[in-house]
């Protein structure tokens, strides 16, 4: 995969996935490690080019980085000359003429990275673009999957929230069906895209008790208060009463039902204080894996091969 842009997971096949998740399970390793540095990406740059707020998605590629000895520079919008009303692909060329080994891109328009790739020489990793995809975060889900599972493949997986304007949704969606899972999503109408059972291939519900019946993997979504154009809920109080989780909803789901939230959380509101807090969700174990998956990214985009 070296070279290789990551955009989304529509774009990647089920081996593809394979090979992150198997070398992301080797990467989990070194951070358990004293010392949690390996030499493999030295002499390496990777950018961060986060145009959107970022805690979990920026921080942890810059920790995947340096935990692989690669220099990671984080450009941070404000302060640079984008304040300055230099274009985006400017911006992208300037950065790209100081040879980085690999850009990692945020955006708030959709397409953005995939723009970004057609001109710069060095890999392009979306880090989330609007409402597509963030395939790095789909990815880790699947990590944490795998470990606390042991297999995705035949497991039923239960999305709720903000499914039309949710790129972890979009990109969740795409890698657990391509890996054999039987994929849900639960939300009010206004938050199902009008054709989600066709054009994404999940079953749509409306109802959360159907929608997590027998599921082995709950998943809530962030309210995504900055993309909703006009209320799609008549209030937060009411979504958080018919689609929050809390421990009596989750008696629909099987008993060893794991919860997952990307993060981050509305508490109260997607998710039961407790639930945000307590097994059963594994909300802290998608973030560590997140350093593992990054890493394996950067290592299967950025390194040196077989060399
Ligand atoms: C998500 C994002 O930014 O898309 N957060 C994340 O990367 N962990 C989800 C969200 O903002 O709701």
């Amino acid at each position: 995969m070296i070279g290789r842009d990551i955009l989304g997971i529509e774009d990647l096949s089920r081996e593809d996935i394979d090979t992150i998740l198997e070398t992301a399970e080797r990467m989990q390793e070194i951070g358990n490690r004293e010392v949690k540095k390996v030499p493999t990406l030295r002499g390496r740059t990777v950018i961060n080019l986060f145009f959107e707020p970022s805690t979990r998605t920026q921080t942890s590629f810059e920790i995947a980085g340096k935990r692989l000895a690669a220099d990671v520079v984080n450009f941070s919008v404000s302060g640079s000359s984008v304040s300055k009303r230099e274009t985006l692909l400017d911006t992208a060329k300037t950065l790209d003429a100081m040879d980085p080994d690999a850009v990692v891109v945020r955006h708030k328009v959709a397409g953005v990275p995939h723009r970004l790739a057609k001109v710069l020489k060095a890999p392009v990793i979306n880090a989330g673009d609007g409402a597509h995809e963030h395939p790095s975060q789909a990815l880790l889900d699947m990590l944490t999957v795998r470990e606390q599972k042991g297999r995705i493949e035949g497991l039923t997986i239960t999305i709720i929230g903000d499914i039309a304007h949710s790129r972890v949704a979009r990109s969740n969606i795409y890698g657990f069906k391509k890996l054999g899972a039987e994929v849900r999503v639960a939300g009010p109408p206004t938050m199902l895209p009008a054709d989600v059972e066709k054009s994404l291939g999940v079953k749509a519900y409306t109802n959360l008790a159907e929608a997590i019946e027998g599921a082995d993997v709950v998943m809530a979504l962030r309210i995504q208060m900055e993309r909703l154009e006009g209320a799609c809920f008549p209030s937060v109080r009411e979504y958080a009463a018919t689609f929050g989780l809390d421990r009596a909803k989750l008696r629909y789901a099987k008993e060893d039902a794991i919860v997952m939230h990307p993060g981050p959380v509305n508490r109260g509101v997607e998710l039961s204080h407790d639930l945000a807090d307590d097994r059963p969700s594994v909300i802290l174990d998608q973030v560590r894996n997140g350093v593992a998956l990054r890493m394996a990214l950067l290592y299967l985009v950025a390194g040196r091969g077989g060399h």
